[in-house]
């Protein structure tokens, strides 16, 4: 579905997650249009090596009616030589050269920001991101794509960089999102969440 970036379409597409019970709810009285919260502004972040995270980013930023940026790491990271580089850079935490971004995150309600699991941690780029991005991030959720394991690890090195929990967090196996078998798993995000923005009683 492609949608505009407005809160009528993210409700919309939080509904489409949660099935029967939130369809049931949208038959409840609604307020007067006029009162409605300002339209929040998602953007969705992402590093991909080899495309899994970008499929899961691409799938988020329409349901969610984001914008959507990739970063990219300048440094090779292709064949081997580049895959055994990269599972060093991100064991040591290194920092990497990113190409200039798009869009300012500062400008947006929510980060949302996608990475895949390198050595059990975050990857360089997302890290490079994060550092130089940060003062300006609102509120954060974080996604990964990852063969097996790490994503605890990842999420922990994540939030600790941005300064701040995430409103919610995913981690999908490369496996499921070759299959396409993570719809179940984005509507878990998007309603927790849904539910964390509730919470604390909108966006802040
Ligand atoms: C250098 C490197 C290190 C990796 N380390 C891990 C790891 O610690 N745990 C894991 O489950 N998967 C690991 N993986 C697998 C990737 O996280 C997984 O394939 C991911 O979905 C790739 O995402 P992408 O296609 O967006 O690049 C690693 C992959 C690479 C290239």
């Amino acid at each position: 579905m492609t949608c505009a970036p407005s809160t009528v379409c993210f409700l919309i597409c939080l509904m489409a997650a949660a099935g029967p019970s939130l369809a049931r709810a949208a038959k409840a009285p609604q307020p007067p249009a006029d009162s409605a919260a300002p339209a929040p502004k998602i953007l969705v972040a992402y590093y991909s090596r080899t495309g899994t995270t970008r499929a899961v980013a691409q799938e988020l930023a329409s349901r969610l009616g984001a914008d959507l940026e990739e970063i990219v790491d300048t440094r090779g990271r292709k064949g081997f030589w580049g895959w055994l580089g990269a599972g060093r850079d991100a064991s040591k935490k290194s920092k990497t050269t990113i190409a200039p971004v798009k869009r300012d995150p500062a400008g947006y309600d929510l980060v949302v920001l996608g990475t895949p699991v390198w050595a059990w941690n975050m990857t360089p780029a997302i890290r490079t991101y994060i550092l130089a991005n940060r003062d300006g991030f609102k509120q954060v959720a974080f996604f990964c794509t990852m063969g097996k394991n790490g994503d605890v690890k990842t999420f922990a090195g994540m939030a600790e960089l941005c300064g701040q929990k995430p409103l919610a967090a995913m981690a999908l196996r490369t496996e499921e999102v070759k299959i396409r078998q993570y719809q179940s798993g984005i509507n878990k995000f998007l309603i927790a969440l849904k539910d964390t923005v509730d919470r604390q009683g909108g966006w802040n």
